[in-house]
């Protein structure tokens, strides 16, 4: 059977994790989460005092960004894949509303964004992947088969962000999610390099009053849809 690559882009907390670990498991596809590496970084800037007064040492970190091994290692604990960082499981760290702050410092920097796009690309080069993010239709995978963007109102992602960080234990309030989901929306798709945008022929799917099992459904439907075509071609 032929394999495919399948981009999911969308805004933060747009349910985009969900939908591809649930089309990747049903797949026997690999995911994966390019967001993880841009929170590796930014957890990187945060641990190295290259953030100063909310400001990024740009020039501190080009003298490191080439030596900064990112990658993903299946978890037994977990029976997941862990994102690493130097050797070192930063899984945990790099869901933190900390980390969170920081990430839109380091994800418009271009030198970040093309060493991660190739590693990226790399990483799907067998195809048989499902990745998500916010650039990953139109310049990571733009000939990727199967492209989806994700939308649901503001409201409804921050009470699901707020009810995941709570899962979790973390010590946060309502308000400050709401504030850091409108300030990366701002952030992610006014950003001079490769900003959120949805490709030409990427299918849209709001979720907004939808269950992630009847959102899967639909997106299994236009994958298994594409995946009978490119197997007659
Ligand atoms: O998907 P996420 O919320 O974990 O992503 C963290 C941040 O990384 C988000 O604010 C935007 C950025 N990002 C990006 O610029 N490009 C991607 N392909 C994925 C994430």
């Amino acid at each position: 059977m032929n394999r495919i690559t399948i981009a999911i882009d969308g805004f933060s907390s747009c349910g985009k994790s969900t939908l591809a670990k649930q089309l990747a498991g049903h797949l026997g596809y690999t995911y994966i989460d390019s967001g993880a590496m841009y929170r590796a970084v930014a957890l990187y800037v945060v641990e190295n005092a290259l953030v100063r007064d909310g400001t990024l040492d740009k020039a501190g970190l080009m003298q490191v960004l080439d030596g900064l091994d990112i990658c993903f290692q299946h978890d037994p604990m977990t029976g997941r894949s862990a994102t690493w960082l130097n050797g070192r499981n930063v899984e945990q760290e790099i869901r933190g509303m900390e980390v969170s702050r920081h990430v839109t410092l380091v994800s418009p920097v271009p030198e970040v964004r093309a060493k991660l796009v190739k590693l990226q690309q790399a990483f799907g080069k067998e195809r048989g992947v499902v990745m998500d993010g916010r650039d990953i239709g139109t310049v990571v995978f733009p000939h990727a088969e199967v492209k989806l963007f994700m939308t649901a109102r503001p409201e409804v992602r921050a009470q699901r962000r707020y009810h995941e960080l709570k899962l979790k234990g973390a010590e946060v309030d309502l308000a400050s999610v709401v504030e850091n989901i409108a300030q990366r929306d701002l952030d992610d798709t006014t950003r001079a390099a490769d900003p959120l945008t949805k490709a030409t022929d990427a299918i849209e799917i709001d979720n907004s009053d939808i269950t992630a099992e009847e959102q899967f459904v639909k997106a299994l439907d236009i994958v298994l849809e594409v995946l009978a075509r490119v197997g007659q071609e």
